[in-house]
């Protein structure tokens, strides 16, 4: 590389933290370090003294939640987004706003280049180099855990050569990515798809057996598809988020434990708990039902899982899904309503549901004498819907018997 001033995604991790003098040693590069605040719960403050200690030249503090919520998770509720039905797109959905955030701190600092931590055995890396390839074309990306393909006793072996504090869950053998939307946790004995996850891999959800005796119930309201109050008190979306974390966290709600196919090839076992993701989706999924026509939630269904797959294989830029969010958006119009849930022992469920726009009508479906139902128009219906299936079955039926 020519130039000489790189900007670093820093989780305040490890191998971010190794990556800040490998960038220095092997590219001759300052280096700035950068760490959004998107609700990891981590210190912030702290990750900002350890990235100067470890030699960044300066260093970005981005509070970016409010954005987070608004810009990328309010999305995804509005698509029911779920990558092959379970998995909430926790880590997908930050990638593009931290590597949007690099690309925008790269311009105002003049850099030469953007740098990341991924490995090249994941989704991450493809997230965030698909977005700073379409946000900024040609600006050049190095990935020091990728390149430099260091095994973990090598890498704290270096970090303890140069000076750099191996962070206390060094030891933990698990790899872990926090934000508002949920927790993923890999590595240790969770590679082992046959074994129960243990249960020191949670920190946000109780276990099941645990969990309070007594139920919870919980109302989520929405307004344009969006949660906007918990129990009839109206809050922002950060405080929501949090609140749901840590109710359904404490009933054991959220736990997800699958077989997930990466971008990469690789087939993969996947531990996460996501408690306010489990709870507003389901919530949200049911409201839908109220209010949509039963063509429009059929064909939701097509839509949402083409705009999760989009958004786990890094394609959160493509024009196809602004496409998709267009539909999607005009869809929300009438999501508006409130569900009431009821949490106990890991389970959700949704026990009650309203809203001023749903399509339920009760003169339609009582079984009580007044109903406006006109039972009589059902025998020539079925005889139309049906026709198909019985011509085809008689006909099918005497060419067979021709046959024999
Ligand atoms: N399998 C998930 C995904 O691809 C989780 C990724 C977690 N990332 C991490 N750097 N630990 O979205």
């Amino acid at each position: 590389m020519t130039g000489n001033l790189v900007v670093l995604a820093y989780s305040g991790g490890l191998d971010t933290s190794v990556s800040v003098q490998w960038i220095k040693e092997k590219y001759g590069a300052d280096v700035i370090t950068m760490c959004l605040d998107v609700g990891q719960q981590k210190d912030l403050k702290a990750i900002e003294e350890k990235a100067k200690k470890i030699g960044a030249i300066k260093h970005y503090s981005i509070d970016a939640k409010e954005e987070f919520v608004k810009n990328y998770i309010f999305p995804a509720i509005k698509a029911n987004g779920l990558y092959e039905g379970e998995y909430p797109l926790s880590s997908a959905l930050s990638r593009p706003l931290i590597a949007s955030e690099l690309v925008e701190i790269s311009k105002i600092e003049n850099a030469d280049g953007v740098a990341h931590g991924c490995t090249g055995k994941g989704n991450d890396q493809v997230r965030f180099e698909v977005t700073i390839n379409s946000l900024s074309p040609g600006l050049k990306i190095i990935a020091p855990i990728r390149e430099w393909d260091l095994d973990r006793p090598s890498e704290i072996a270096y970090a303890k050569k140069h000076g750099i504090p191996i962070p206390v869950d060094v030891d933990s053998p698990y790899s872990t990515d926090q934000n508002l939307w949920g927790r993923s946790i890999e590595c240790g004995v969770l590679e082992l798809p046959d074994h129960e996850p243990p249960s020191d891999v949670f920190e946000w959800t109780n276990t099941p057996e645990d969990a309070p005796d007594e139920p919870e119930y919980v109302s989520i309201e929405f307004e344009n598809g969006v949660p906007i109050s918990v129990s009839g008190k109206k809050m922002n979306g950060v405080d929501l988020l949090f609140l749901l974390n840590k109710i359904a966290g404490k009933h054991g709600i959220g736990r997800i434990d699958m077989i997930e196919d990466r971008l990469v090839g690789i087939k993969s076992r996947e531990v996460y708990e996501c408690p306010a993701a489990t709870i507003i989706l389901k919530a949200h999924k049911d409201l839908e039902r109220m209010v949509l026509t039963k063509h429009e939630v059929y064909f939701k269904e097509i839509v949402d899982s083409k705009w999760a797959q989009l958004i786990y294989t890094g394609l959160w830029w493509d024009p196809l899904k602004n496409a998709l969010d267009a539909f999607i958006d005009v869809t929300q119009e009438r999501v508006i309503g409130e569900v009431r849930l009821k949490l106990f022992k890991g389970n959700v469920s949704v026990v009650g549901r309203s809203s001023p726009v749903g399509l339920y009508d009760p003169e339609l479906a009582t079984y009580e004498p007044h109903s406006t139902f006109d039972q009589k128009a059902s025998e020539g219906f079925i005889k139309l819907w049906g026709l198909p299936t019985s011509v085809a079955t008689n006909i099918i039926k005497k060419a067979k018997k021709k046959e024999e």
